[in-house]
């Protein structure tokens, strides 16, 4: 093992960027569809899997709402969350903070606290008998309407104990920040964290809503920064982190080689950046085959790798406390 595997592999890590329904393993649809008697257009999980070519983010997420209707129960969703939380124990992540997209399952009958009392018991266990700290985040669909959104932050009020953030996610072109100023506000009157998924797709611009309107405190993706200088300057001078995902931008066709990726610039001008797995069933590998990706087609230094890992951990939302402990 080179000395940078054996770092990525060493490292304490903490994931801030992870779908936990981009985590549905296509062995586990198909298990799931059994034992919930959902019939898939698919035969076998490797069937399904060989669907996994995207050309953009809405073929990418037009597969991945499908699959999310063989998650019916509570225990399915404690199933999903339990299989990635030994995934990061197998990639030595010690601390990871999930979203889910209650939209995606309570337009289809999934009450709001099946789902999230499935996760949260996964999350409680993990924290126990794995030693994984965690936080969850709320993300709403922004092809859907603002009072879709209105009515899950509604339906989430007896379950805010539980529920650390609000995110914003799905399809980014045409569905700007803006759109969402209201439903932020009241999450932000609330105390929660707000993060938003902006210049993944979509122009730079949205970085520029989400921090102004939204007031985000970190941009997901945001890769797309790399086109205004002066933002760039901007994102670095407020320490606003950027949680990067890079198989998840090769595998969308947002960059066409890992090789153009501009993590690495991104980090030596002095922005917040970090590396996170998104989706990780649909592009290729969870948190450590994400960095060995860079590695491969970017060749950075040992310091570069640890710059990353301790930028994860300062743009957590985990207690100072704990952050002086990993660092
Ligand atoms: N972008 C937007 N929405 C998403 C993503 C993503 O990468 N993954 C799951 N929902
Ligand atoms: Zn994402």
């Amino acid at each position: 093992m080179s000395v940078l595997e054996q770092l990525i592999t060493k490292l304490p890590k903490t994931e801030l960027h992870l779908h936990i329904e981009g985590t549905l393993e296509p062995e586990m649809v198909m298990a799931l569809a059994a034992r919930n008697g959902i019939s898939m257009p698919y035969a076998t999980s490797q069937e399904l899997a060989a669907k996994y070519e995207f050309g953009n983010l809405q073929e990418f997420l037009d597969l991945y709402y499908q699959a999310t209707a063989v998650l019916v129960v509570e225990q399915d969703f404690y199933d999903l969350t339990w299989a990635y939380l030994l995934r990061c124990q197998e990639d030595n992540v010690v601390h990871t903070e999930i979203f889910f997209d209650p939209q995606s399952h309570t337009d289809r009958g999934v009450s709001f606290e099946t789902v999230v009392k499935g996760i949260t018991r996964a999350l409680e266990d993990a924290r126990e008998k794995l030693n994984i700290e965690s936080k969850l985040i709320m993300c709403f669909l922004r092809h859907l309407p603002e009072s879709s959104a209105l009515a899950t932050w509604e339906e989430a009020q007896p379950w805010l104990s539980l529920i650390d953030g609000v995110g914003l996610d799905s399809s980014e072109r045409d569905f700007p920040p803006s759109l969402f100023e209201r439903v932020f506000a009241k999450a932000r009157e609330k105390g929660l964290k707000v993060v938003a998924h902006a210049g993944e797709e979509g122009p730079s611009d949205y970085i520029v809503q989400a921090l102004d309107l939204l007031q985000v405190d970190r941009i997901d993706h945001g890769v797309r920064i790399t086109e205004d200088d002066a933002l760039m300057d901007r994102v670095a001078q407020e320490k606003v982190a950027l949680t990067v995902c890079p198989l998840s931008n090769t595998k969308l066709c947002v960059y066409d080689d890992m090789a153009k990726h501009p993590i690495f610039t991104l980090l030596d001008r002095g922005l917040r950046v970090m590396v996170n797995s998104d989706d990780p069933a649909y592009f290729g590998g969870y948190v450590n085959e994400n960095y060995r990706a860079l590695v491969t087609s970017l060749n950075p230094s040992s310091e570069q790798i640890i710059q990353l890992v301790r930028n994860s951990i300062l743009a957590s939302f985990m207690s100072d406390e704990l952050k002086a402990h990993w660092l």
